[in-house]
């Protein structure tokens, strides 16, 4: 079998359409190991991985670690607050005084863009990102696209709309790589202080009005208000951006037909949607998470396999 192109996964702008089908194909297989009683495969025993988190998180952090744990990895866990960080040490010495122990796999979040890419250049380790501040987040951009895949059964030629703080996100970059890839039409929608000047760079077009870009797509991905990542007002107070950009179930019972409601969280709940949208069920966010854990096991899987110095098993 042909492996993925890939020896790390820094960003979906990496990877090739044939690597993103095998890693949806091999999460397909995890998925259905992860429904039965016993959750756990031996496959990535005597692997060691290091999760390295210098912002918070909550889903990515715990469904990385669960992934390699159902793989049979040895899971090491590093957070900035208590770390020697404090003291002045270096992010390189950090990581390689991590390597020095033996590890593996590095999984990296960290709020500076570009820093898993500046690691595979000044350490010798296989290494995934988990989101660098305003880039990336490739993990999130396949489980969101694998997401939308196995509901609707492509994304070929449907209609995605991405919505919200796009300027502030890693997200909304890693789905446009993914969906774009795989044949998808987007465009994004929110205040235009929100969209970065490059969007038109990627063959993405953007739309104003909510309502208009809800009747337009199949499915819609919300994204948060980056309020952590904001040094300065982008639009007048959250309560007229929830007014013009907050999914609300009036929007969505005005559509005549059904539309997928992603959001790959966390939520501000009120803010860009309704707890009224969001608790009746009209969201597949929850199965997000669940295709997280699938996707992160089949990037882990795949990039060992890769790695034929971590194994034997190729
Ligand atoms: N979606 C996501 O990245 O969530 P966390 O910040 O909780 O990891």
């Amino acid at each position: 079998m042909k492996g993925i192109s890939v020896k790390n996964l820094l960003g979906v702008k990496y990877l090739s359409k044939d690597d993103i089908n095998l890693i949806f194909d091999t999460a397909d297989s995890f998925k259905e190991i992860l429904n039965r009683k016993i959750k756990k495969v031996p496959t990535l025993t005597g692997i060691t991985i290091a999760n390295l988190f210098f912002e918070n998180s909550t889903r990515t952090k715990l469904s990385f670690e669960l992934a390699e744990k159902r793989l049979s990895a040895d899971v090491i866990n590093f957070s900035k607050t208590g770390s020697s960080i404090s003291k002045g040490e270096t992010l390189i010495d950090t990581v390689n005084n991590i390597l020095a122990m033996k590890v593996d796999i590095i999984i990296i979040r960290h709020p500076s863009p570009g820093v898993a890419e500046f690691l595979t250049r000044n350490t010798n380790s296989c290494i995934i990102n988990a989101g660098d501040g305003t880039h990336e987040h490739p993990t999130q951009g396949l489980l969101d696209t694998y997401s939308i895949t196995e509901k609707l059964g492509t994304v070929d030629n449907k209609r995605i709309l991405i919505l919200g703080d796009i300027l502030h996100s890693r997200v909304a970059l890693s789905n446009i790589f993914a969906l774009k890839i795989l044949g998808a039409k987007i465009k994004v929608c929110g205040p235009k202080s929100l969209i970065p000047k490059f969007i038109n760079n990627l063959d993405v077009s953007y739309e104003s009005n909510l309502d208009n870009g809800l009747a337009w797509c199949d499915a819609v991905n919300i994204l948060r208000v980056q309020n952590e990542r904001m040094n300065e007002t982008y639009f007048p107070s959250l309560r007229e951006y929830h007014n013009l950009y907050g999914v609300k179930m009036s929007s969505i019972k005005k559509l005549r037909k059904k539309i997928l409601i992603l959001h790959p969280g966390p939520i501000n709940r009120g803010v860009e949607i309704t707890s009224e949208v969001l608790d009746n069920k009209k969201t597949i966010v929850l199965d997000q998470v669940e295709n997280g854990v699938a996707i992160r096991m089949a990037v882990l899987y795949l990039l060992a396999t890769k790695r034929k110095d971590l194994t034997d098993f190729n």
